[in-house]
């Protein structure tokens, strides 16, 4: 048995909500929303099935779970998320669900029992997933207190004509629509336990297709799946210099690298070259630290980031402290094309949650500066809590005209600018110009060759190896030197050897030609 199946069939029995015990204490109610916030929930505000869920694992992290386990496949026609957090009363749950207008998480406190930072600040994260499914069950309880806390909520009623949902008569203030129902009890539990169990239940059609992916094993047209791998493994297959794209990963693989990416879970085995990985140490080690680990249908979520470079890299720190706004990460930049493409761009970390995913646009950088670097480079940076000032109620964007966003951006699109000329110099210009002497030595050596064939001796001229010395003054007087005392033919040798100093290829091929062609003569 596969560590999923273990873990899908531990979860079996508690998956259907059986009638309440004779003892609990029933309740039931309406979820109404503010008008503030109505509009976003109905749009469409989480764009895939991955950004709802990494709500409920935020949530998760937020609860100070050290583990998270989700289960999806293999039908997902229901999806579970278990965390071992501090889990929620009753109490909790109705103050916040009767009126979802705002997060109550940070009223008394920025960061939970243990530390961590609360992600969590607007209050609508949980009811995001009105848009993977109809109804959504929990079941939680909280260290400390002596109840287990069951309750369904029926997300189908949002889907009702919104007049008959209007609740602005209660005049509440800016409380307007109901958004569902809910449904629950009250049992006891023994003190100490605390976990929070959701279930997502009736998943619908659209959201089920792209959970569940491929089958177990199979590709679907050609797609391969990281459904039950070990860390290492995805490792293997995220670092194969053909894969160009995560999209050649089946959907279910895809919406795990996308909630990989997004919460706080800990940096992949060996995910940037060696050179450089002491540098990021620091980054490496808050997540760490933070112990949080997800299992995604029993495979162990790590950050997708997986960066390699055979041909040459580099790694720029960043750290930038403003008036505004702080932040510190790191730039790398690699010779030839990022791939997969996901990773090419600037990530932002606030609070160790990710804002959206790689942003190509480096913050409306020119699009024309170094444009062929800009290909080259990921970058990773963490901003501080200032930034989330700046950030919209999607958690997607962020609001270009915010002081905090405009000085960051400054900040880098001055430090991206240094990377890409750095970029060039090291891998383009330098690169070229040996292409450029070692096509032109080729070229001499065909000189060579023809000359022989035909019983001409032209002199072996040394070869500087340092690229780009030819104009120096010493060597200069060498050459000086050298041809006063040689032959005719030698300084024909000479004069291939500047050639290929100075001439384009194509320019040096011609002249190398006609140098043959007239000792041939
Ligand atoms: N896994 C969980 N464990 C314990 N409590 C939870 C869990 N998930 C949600 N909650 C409670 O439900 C509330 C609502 O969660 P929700 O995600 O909607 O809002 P939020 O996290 O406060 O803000 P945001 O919308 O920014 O995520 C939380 O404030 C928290 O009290
Ligand atoms: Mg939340």
């Amino acid at each position: 048995m596969t560590d999923a199946e273990s873990l899908a069939n531990g979860f079996v029995d508690s998956i259907d909500l059986e009638a309440p015990p004779s003892d609990a204490e029933l309740f039931d109610g309406e979820i109404t929303v503010a008008s503030r916030i109505v509009d976003f929930l109905s749009s469409g505000l989480y764009e895939s099935p991955a950004a709802c869920l990494k709500e409920l694992i935020n949530n998760s992290y937020d609860a100070d779970a050290k583990k998270v386990e989700v289960l999806v496949k293999p039908e997902a026609d229901q999806i579970v998320i278990s965390d071992d957090g501090i889990g929620l009363t009753r109490d909790e749950f109705v103050t916040h669900f009767k009126r979802v207008s705002e997060s109550h998480k940070r009223d008394h406190r920025s960061k939970t029992p243990s530390g961590r930072p609360l992600v969590g600040r607007i209050g609508i994260g949980l009811i995001a997933a009105n848009e993977l499914c109809d109804a959504m069950e929990i079941t939680s309880t909280k260290k400390g207190h002596p109840e287990k806390l069951r309750v369904t909520i029926n997300f189908a009623a949002m889907r009702e004509d919104p007049t008959g949902r209007d609740r602005r008569e209660n005049g509440d203030d800016g409380i307007a629509f109901k958004k569902g129902d809910f449904e629950g009890w009250v049992e006891t539990a023994p003190k100490s336990h605390h976990y929070t169990r959701i279930f997502l239940r009736r998943i619908t059609d659209s959201a089920r297709k792209i959970f569940v992916g491929a089958p177990r094993g199979v590709m679907t047209a050609g797609r391969d799946s990281l459904y039950g791998l070990s860390p290492d493994s995805v490792v293997k297959k995220l670092e194969k210099p053909n894969l160009r794209s995560w999209s050649e990963f089946d959907e279910y693989s895809q919406t795990m690298l996308e909630v990989g990416l997004n919460v706080p879970v800990r940096y992949a085995p060996n995910w940037i070259p060696r050179d450089v990985r002491s540098r990021v140490a620091d980054l490496e080690r808050e997540v760490d630290e933070a112990d949080f680990t997800l299992f995604y249908d029993g495979t162990d979520v790590r950050k997708p980031t997986v960066l390699r470079a055979p041909e040459g890299h580099f790694l720029r720190r960043f750290s930038f402290d403003g008036e505004a706004v702080s932040a510190r990460g790191y730039f790398f930049a690699k010779r030839k094309v990022l791939h997969p493409q996901e990773l090419n761009g600037l990530l932002i970390r606030i609070r160790r949650a990710a804002v959206a995913d790689y942003d190509g646009g480096w913050m409306d950088f020119s699009a024309t500066e170094n444009r062929l670097f800009q290909d080259w480079v990921s970058a990773e940076i963490w901003a501080d809590d200032r930034l989330e000032d700046a950030l919209n109620i999607d958690r997607r964007t962020l609001r270009v005209t915010h002081p905090a966003y405009v000085e960051l951006q400054a900040a880098v699109h001055e430090q991206l600018s240094d990377v890409l000329k750095e970029a060039r110099d090291l891998f383009y210009t330098q690169r070229s110009k040996t292409r450029r002497v070692s096509q032109a030595r080729e070229q001499i050596d065909r000189v060579h060759e023809i000359a022989s064939d035909h019983g001409v001796r032209l002199p072996r001229v040394q070869r500087s190896n340092q690229l780009g010395s030819g104009s120096e003054p010493d060597e200069k007087r060498a050459i000086r030197r050298a041809v006063a005392k040689m032959t005719v033919s030698e300084v024909y040798g000479i004069a291939l050897e500047v050639a290929q100093e100075e001439l384009s290829p194509k320019q040096y091929q011609k002249f190398a030609s006609a140098l043959a062609a007239r000792l041939l003569k």
